[in-house]
């Protein structure tokens, strides 16, 4: 049976421009070509929760426009659970504007729109969501106030808390939220954010993890690009190499990877394996062009993993 789990979110139209190379301030770039996809963290980590088998149920806003009319879709396709999805008539929907370069690295600015509106309400609203909730999964795309409600709800009602930090927040996460957060998936820029701490090799993303750990996190999961990714417990440290593949766009990579992370442990799976389970998933995301188009599928990631010597 389907473990069920919440994400609390953004959902964005994502614009994505692919060029030779990233645009400098003031430059301007020939680009390749022009693609629109479903995307938003919150969005793309419940489209990759349900694909990768879990019944998930997403909280967040979307504007009463066409884009708003597209992303609900994107969601009903992939069996995400929407009764706590709000059409907001006031405002459009987010959009998101992304570069991408031949390598694959992108550059994103986000005009939240609708996301910027979701409140403590609406979680309140979605209130039996928490129930056999097994996890909650949030970003911070959406008000950090709004954030911290969701993290307390689960947490009440006994759910894993996953913090996937992105992107870096505006506001500093107020102190007694750190201690109901069980495991954290930040990326280089975004632990830095919170700790303070450069992450520039395994010694620093180290030091920077065990420093979000001492405040009060139960496992840390620091994603590093091509390099993997790094597990960090109070018990102990792990470097997970990254799967070697032919990456396109590495857009939402992070949000597979948190996503097949959750989905793992709400599943009960140690945290080793959830944490190889979700640097295949990242992996697969890279080969694909766009946020939701490339969310992987539990039998695709089974398959990699599979393939490994
Ligand atoms: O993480 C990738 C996502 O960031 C994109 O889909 C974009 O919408 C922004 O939210």
């Amino acid at each position: 049976m389907s473990v069920k789990v919440v994400v609390v979110g953004s959902a964005n139209m994502d614009m994505v421009a692919f060029a030779p190379k990233l645009p400098a301030p003031g430059e301007t770039v020939l680009g390749t070509k022009f693609e629109m996809a479903c995307g938003g963290k919150g969005a793309n980590q419940a489209v990759a929760c349900s694909r990768l088998g879990a019944e998930t149920w997403f909280i967040g806003r979307v504007g009463k426009d066409t884009f708003g009319d597209i992303l609900l879709q994107s969601f009903q396709e992939a069996g995400v659970k929407t009764d706590f999805l709000q059409r907001d008539p006031e405002v459009s929907s987010g959009v998101a504007l992304i570069f991408v370069d031949e390598t694959g690295q992108n550059e994103i600015v986000v005009a939240p729109g609708a996301n910027g509106r979701v409140s403590r309400k609406d979680i309140e609203v979605a209130s039996p969501v928490w129930e056999n909730a097994k996890a909650l999964l949030v970003q911070f795309e959406i008000p950090l106030p709004t954030v911290g409600y969701a993290i307390g709800e689960a947490s009440r009602h006994g759910a894993l808390v996953i913090v996937n930090p992105a992107p870096s927040p505006k506001e500093t996460f107020p102190e007694e939220w750190f201690g109901l957060v069980d495991v954290w998936t930040p990326n280089e820029r975004e632990i830095e954010g919170l700790t303070g701490i450069q992450v520039t090799d395994l010694e620093s993303a180290e030091k920077a993890a065990k420093a979000l750990l001492d405040k009060g996190a139960k496992a840390v999961v620091l994603t590093l690009g091509a390099n993997g990714s790094l597990l960090a417990t109070p018990d102990f440290v792990r470097h997970f190499p990254a799967f070697k593949v032919q990456a396109v766009d590495a857009t939402a990579a992070g949000d597979a990877f948190a996503a097949a992370l959750t989905v793992r442990l709400a599943e009960g799976a140690p945290i080793e394996d959830a944490v190889l389970f979700a640097n295949a998933a990242g992996a697969i995301a890279c080969t694909k062009v766009g946020a939701q188009p490339s969310m992987p599928t539990r039998n695709e990631v089974e398959s990699l993993l599979k393939s490994q010597p």
